[in-house]
């Protein structure tokens, strides 16, 4: 499909995106946008050079291509200077390649905080108090009438939350648990999060002045702090080699029997196999997993459980967060074809 077929410039979608304002952000500043219609999910390498072509001036690419320096390379020598990932984690793009070729690399953070956080929080109240299981056992046409130990889960209210990187997102999903359930939190990120602790110490605050018990924040020195104290963990790091496997067998040991594990950040931060083990092991245990760790597949075993909730990869699908994703990956490459820093740039 082909936008503004006088465009001086040429950038490729490796995908269709939804809405329309990013079309309109790139043949605003004379692009021609082709987006690729191929009825296929996963583009390969061949065919991402096929779409390059001779002449490329950006790409706009999505999270399942491999972007390392075979496609570097080549849109280099198509004459390219900028690609963005409709994501905001770009672990699937190798920023040195890029880099090396003088290739200005975009993501999209922001647009997306809230969304993925709203996904984090249902799938925490889905896993904790059962959701998926009771809606299957009801469609099965099992339910005989009320009893007092039927799909009894876990309350949230007053529990410790564990979150597990506290950047954007991680935050976020932490102000809707505290304020939604008054759940204490104990963190472990690199960075000091005093956008969290400055919330958390101002809602104790306000809790105190209505009379409730107030909540409280702690800082971890390691992960094993917050694996060990929480009641319900969320994962919100990036991948890198730092994180991946940071939830193995051992680390699954530490964790309370009846804890809910959430991931709504990249599948490889967990061990998969050790987890379906873990699952098997403790029926109690819970877990909601947005993402996998070889993506579009499943470990075996893992959608046998009743145990885990399973959603595919759908946490930033929300209608204005998915075109704001598109628009600004759209801006990313625009933005340096006119000349200008490309507005979210992990290799500038
Ligand atoms: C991202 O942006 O990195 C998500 O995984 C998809 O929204």
């Amino acid at each position: 499909q082909i936008y503004n077929a006088g465009g001086f410039c040429r950038v490729v979608s490796t995908k269709p995106m939804p809405g329309t304002q990013w079309i309109r952000a790139l043949t605003n500043v004379g692009c021609r946008v082709e987006v690729c219609i191929e009825n296929k999910t996963i583009l390969s390498v061949e065919d991402i050079i096929s779409l390059i072509g001779s002449r490329c001036d950006g790409v706009i690419g999505q999270l399942t291509e491999d972007w390392g320096e075979t496609l570097f390379a080549t849109l280099k020598k198509a004459g390219g200077h900028a690609y963005s990932n409709m994501a905001v984690g770009y672990n699937n793009v190798d920023v040195e390649a890029a880099t090396r070729h003088g290739i200005a690399v975009g993501n999209t953070p922001g647009v997306l905080t809230e969304t993925t956080a709203e996904l984090a929080a249902a799938l925490t109240l889905s896993a904790a108090r059962r959701v998926v299981e009771a809606d299957d056992f009801m469609r099965a046409g099992k339910y005989e009438g009320w009893l007092p130990s039927l799909f009894v889960g876990n309350l949230l209210k007053g529990q410790t939350l564990g979150i597990i990187g506290a950047g954007r997102i991680g935050t976020a999903y932490a102000r809707m648990m505290i304020e939604g359930f008054k759940m204490n939190v104990i963190y472990y990120d690199l960075f000091q999060s005093t956008r969290l602790e400055n919330f958390v110490t101002a809602y104790g605050e306000f809790l105190k002045t209505q009379g409730e018990a107030p909540v409280y924040w702690q800082r971890a020195t390691s992960p094993e702090e917050v694996l060990k104290e929480a009641d319900v963990i969320s994962l919100h790091p990036i991948l890198d080699k730092t994180t991946y496997h940071l939830i193995n067998k051992e680390r699954l040991s530490l964790m309370k029997k009846d804890a809910v594990l959430v991931n709504a950040s990249r599948g490889p931060v967990i061990d998969e196999t050790a987890l379906v083990e873990h699952l098997k092991a403790n029926p109690m245990f819970r877990a909601g997993l947005d993402v996998f760790e070889d993506e579009p597949f499943m470990k075996p075993g893992l959608a046998e459980l009743p145990n885990v909730v399973v959603v595919p990869h759908i946490a930033s699908a929300s209608k204005w967060t998915r075109e704001g994703m598109a628009t600004l990956a759209a801006l990313n490459v625009a933005g340096k074809v006119k000349g200008y820093p490309v507005w979210s740039n992990p290799n500038n």
